[in-house]
């Protein structure tokens, strides 16, 4: 609900559970007043009025101590009396750098309507409503339109930015924050998601400190490096209690996050395109739109921060008709075989797969031109019939009548300098003229600012989709942008190439996802690197991390739950020893951790022993059993309640609540330590629980103050699963 008080000049902003407020000042500036919890309240002035701190800066519009350095601002410009960084930079024809935004008009709306060219978290009418501020600058006239849409029954605001030129002369946009949230208050944690190529996704809380620390990408895609994701929050949260406030971006490639903690002890929230590499020219009429925002306050600490963005992404964010339905068990085949296979080799697998009851085969790298490794071919999407022993169709109906769905990978977005696609379009690839161009894993990136390019590559998968019965994508992009050039722009625009590459990107998958609406497609870059809402919106899942080692993936796996649902991550069970660390881990441990999310396979069905074929039945066959909890019941991260880095805890409890699936993993045994119970959270505590290995009863509250008995053996990598279903409740002793 949108309330507009024009008494008291607020805008308030309620969800069911949170309140945003803002304030039009009398200068027509537009203040952040509150964000929190859910407040009943019409007049905020006092918040204001009551800011009274030294300031040796001049007074803003002659108004004697009004100065905007100390306003807590929705929207802060340069040039003016506040020091901080802008949340906007633009520059003119004439050489000024001034815009001096002042409320001009807003409308409030029922629904939200898509951003142009954009991803964006979408609901219908009933559920979402928007309100439009629209704040112009006196002298140039040009516009910038600030949209907040209020997920009501999601505790959600989203935000997006438009600018509008309306003068005669071209505004160069040097920067443009997608939100900027002020606080007056400084006492925050500072929360992201930090790793690499293979260790994606780590927790990093950090103390805020005066200054400004912000993490980002250069690297054309969201990145392995840090994720459009941060949080600040009491330094006294953690998993279940405490403010917390955190911003993600709608957004697929570089990106600016962070905070500024000023000389008053205020903190100035930002996230948006990154403005390192970036200037856009906007020409009289013309409009530019900002990638969205999506702001999550939780009052119970990350936990509940977490499971608002886990609901929100499912429900309203990825488009795909896969976002509410079970996702299928899969084998693949690259740590298999990498690109040494043949036609029996694969049905092999298959054959293999389908007796353990896996339901989909994906195949893999190297089924195309002439790529047996990774110097060729990459832009050749015509499959290699001698390698697959005959046409893909004849391999995927083979596939098919095992019993298995068929599912293929692709790079569309690189070209191998080894390929056909190059000879013919050297210009298509990303490239400096004049200046050899730099090689990552033997690829050059295609240049997808360029519609001709975009062409190129829907015609080409499309292609491929419709030779074959394909069901399932795994849409991979294993290099970044690094000698960023374009030949198909003009040169004062080539610091749009970043941004242009990832609007080429989603018209593609656009056009991709609405013409092939029965495939479900899974984002990949090289594992983890472009796992962003921006891809969920096309695509319902993404491979989160080339690193397949149980242990590994427990730090991955938590760090990326943090902002995205269980059912997004795909997780495979792999080999032992591992290929990315040499770790042997029990195969019951790599399941359990890979159960924490989409369960799939990638090894070599025919190399196992029965022993492991029999515990993999059973393992697919209990997943599917549990399957609906883990996609789609509530996250509970459990590592606060052991208090032990050597293990970590997770449970998923169904919608009804009627269901409870707990995963817990301790890394290394110890001597003599003393037995710890696992303490469950989110039920309610009358109700009964039967646990199915035992079938003893536990109400709720024993669940949760008490906990479940944890494993005490002399064992490395030891993981244990529970599975508790409601049998009554203890008030009434009704069952069900
Ligand atoms: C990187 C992916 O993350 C892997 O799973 C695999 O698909 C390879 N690319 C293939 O080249």
């Amino acid at each position: 609900m949108i309330i507009w008080n024009q008494q008291h000049h607020l805008f308030h902003l309620q969800t069911n559970e949170t309140s945003f407020v803002l304030q039009l000042l009398n200068t027509k500036h537009v203040a952040v007043v509150y964000w929190g919890k859910k407040l009943n309240t019409s007049s905020l002035s006092y918040i204001v009025n009551d800011i009274k701190r030294a300031s040796y800066l001049s007074d803003t519009d002659l108004i004697k101590d009004f100065k905007l350095e100390q306003i807590p601002q929705i929207f802060p410009s340069f040039g003016n009396t506040d020091m901080r960084t802008p949340a906007f930079e633009f520059d003119y024809e004439d050489g000024s750098r001034i815009t001096d935004l002042r409320y001009k008009k807003h409308s409030i709306k029922k629904g939200k309507k898509k951003i142009k060219g954009l991803p964006t978290v979408l609901a219908s009418e009933l559920e979402v409503e928007t309100l439009e501020l629209s704040l112009v600058d006196q002298v140039k006239n040009n516009e910038v339109i600030l949209s907040f849409s209020v997920f009501e029954n999601y505790n959600t605001i989203t935000e997006s930015v438009r600018v509008v030129n309306h003068d005669q002369n071209k505004l160069y946009i040097n920067r443009l924050m997608s939100a900027n949230i002020d606080f007056l208050d400084d006492h925050f944690d500072f929360l992201h998601l930090s790793g690499a190529w293979g260790r994606e996704c780590h927790v990093v809380r950090r103390k805020m400190e005066q200054g400004v620390q912000s993490v980002d990408s250069k690297r054309g895609a969201s990145g392995h490096g840090q994720n459009p994701f941060v949080a600040l929050l009491d330094p006294a949260a953690d998993e279940t209690h405490g403010d917390v406030y955190a911003l993600s971006l709608v957004y697929s490639g570089n990106f600016l996050a962070g905070v500024e903690e000023d000389m008053h002890q205020n903190a100035r929230f930002q996230i948006g395109i990154n403005p390192f590499d970036f200037r856009w020219t906007l020409n009289q009429g013309e409009t530019f739109y900002a990638p969205e925002a999506v702001l999550v306050y939780s009052d119970q600490g990350i936990g509940k921060m977490s499971r608002t963005y886990h609901r929100l992404f499912i429900d309203c964010l990825m488009q795909s008709k896969f976002n509410q339905r079970e996702r299928p068990i899969l084998i693949n085949n690259w740590e298999a075989t990498y690109f040494d296979f043949n036609r029996d080799v694969l049905l092999g697998i298959a054959r293999e797969a389908k007796e353990v009851g896996i339901e989909l085969f994906v195949l893999d790298d190297g089924w195309f031109g002439s790529r047996d490794d990774d110097t060729s071919s990459l832009g050749d999407w015509t499959p290699n019939e001698s390698k697959l022993g005959g046409s893909l169709k004849s391999l995927a109906d083979a596939v098919n009548e095992i019993g298995l769905g068929f599912g293929i990978w692709f790079e569309p977005e690189m070209v191998s300098p080894n390929s056909k696609l190059y000879r013919e379009h050297p210009d298509w690839a990303i490239h400096v003229r004049d200046r050899k161009a730099q090689q990552a894993r033997h690829q050059y990136v295609l240049d997808l600012s360029n519609p001709e390019v975009q062409a190129y590559i829907i015609q080409s998968v499309s292609n491929v989709l419709r030779g074959a019965p394909i069901t399932y994508v795994k849409w991979d992009m294993n290099r970044n942008l690094t000698d960023i050039g374009s030949d198909y722009l003009a040169s004062d625009r080539q610091k749009e190439v970043a941004h242009r590459y990832i609007l080429g990107l989603y018209s593609i998958l656009d056009r991709i996802t609405e013409a092939f609406p029965d495939v479900l497609f899974e984002s990949c870059a090289g594992g983890g690197g472009r796992f962003d809402p921006g891809m969920l919106y096309y695509m319902p899942q993404n491979w989160t991390s080339d690193d397949t080692d149980a242990v590994e993936r427990l730090s991955i796996q938590y760090g990326t739950s943090l902002a995205y649902p269980s059912v997004a991550m795909t997780c495979h069970v792999s080999v032992v020893p591992n290929h990315q660390v040499g770790r042997l881990t029990p195969i019951k441990t790599r399941a359990t951790v890979a159960m924490q999310g989409n369960l799939g396979y990638e090894l070599n069905l025919m190399n196992c022993d029965a022993d492991d074929k029999v515990t993999i039945r059973k393992q697919i066959s209990f997943y599917k059993s549990i399957r609906q909890v883990i996609q789609f019941g509530d996250l509970y991260r459990l590592e606060d309640r052991i208090h032990d880095s050597n293990a970590h805890a997770w449970m998923h409890l169904s919608k009804d609540k009627k269901t409870i699936v707990v995963g817990y993993v301790q890394i290394l045994s110890k001597p003599n330590t003393v037995p710890k119970r696992l303490r469950l959270v989110g039920l309610n505590e009358d109700d009964l629980f039967e646990l199915s290995e035992t079938k003893e009863v536990h109400s709720g509250a024993e669940l949760m103050y008490i906990g479940l008995d944890l494993p005490k053996v002399k064992e490395d990598f030891c993981a244990k699963q529970f599975v508790l279903t409601k049998k009554g409740e203890l008030s009434n002793n009704k069952k069900d």
